[in-house]
């Protein structure tokens, strides 16, 4: 079986896509693809020597304009998936049809909680006491797709916003990895009720509780 291909896109600084290079998976990172030419992640993806592309938003009046520009470049690269990583454009659903069942998105929530923005300062106005990340494939309604995994982290009395997502953070670099590896290894199925299947994955177990129950 050949080598399956990505296509990385992100917006900023990119450390899942880092993650993920760092996983050293058994897939070839076709480029990684920026909406923003001033991404940091560029920058760390020309030093693992990634080809890179930018497509620039600034330069395209209407979004289906810039989302055709934007298929155009991934296409070029014959992807088996195209990964978001941090990917903040949202895409049109002519775009999100074209890779429909080929394109991965991870969100910083537990889905369907908290699509959107902003997903750590909400979590913490809501009092939830579980909060986390989803990887998920992605269909035109917006952080909605089939989920593919999620982690839960417990949300702290003194947390801030930057210290629940950097918690979040930190699980979004293990699950992202996993979810690929999966894919690498066709065990990722889309079932027809538009749920994934994961083969042979293992069965959870455990149970976070936040606050714990008393000894
Ligand atoms: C990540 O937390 C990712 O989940 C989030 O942006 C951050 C990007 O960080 N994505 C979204 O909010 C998409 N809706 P990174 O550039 O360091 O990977």
């Amino acid at each position: 079986m050949s080598e399956k291909r990505i296509v990385i896109l992100i917006s900023g600084r990119g450390s899942n896509m880092e993650a993920i290079f760092r996983a050293k998976l058994p897939l070839r990172i076709a480029a990684v693809i920026s909406n923003n030419p001033d991404a940091p992640g560029l920058q760390t993806a020309r030093t693992r020597k990634l080809a890179t592309a930018v497509v620039d938003q600034r330069q395209f009046s209407d979004r289906e304009e810039f989302d055709a520009a934007l298929m155009a470049a991934i296409d070029s690269y014959h992807p088996d998936l195209v990964v978001l990583a941090g990917f903040m454009r949202i895409l049109g659903t002519a775009c999100v049809t074209h890779y429909k069942g080929r394109m991965l998105n991870i969100h910083p929530s537990l889905l369907p909680a908290f699509p959107g923005l902003h997903t750590h300062r909400r979590a913490l106005a809501t009092g939830a006491r579980i909060h986390g990340c989803t990887v998920h494939f992605v269909t035109p309604e917006l952080d909605y797709g089939p989920i593919v995994i999620q982690a839960a982290v417990p949300v702290l009395a003194d947390d801030t916003e930057d210290t629940l997502a950097e918690r979040v953070l930190s699980e979004e670099h293990r699950i992202y990895p996993q979810a690929l590896r999966w894919f690498a290894e066709d065990r990722l199925v889309l079932t027809a009720d538009d749920r994934v299947d994961v083969g042979q994955a293992r069965t959870a177990s455990g149970t976070l509780l936040a606050p714990p129950l008393d000894a």
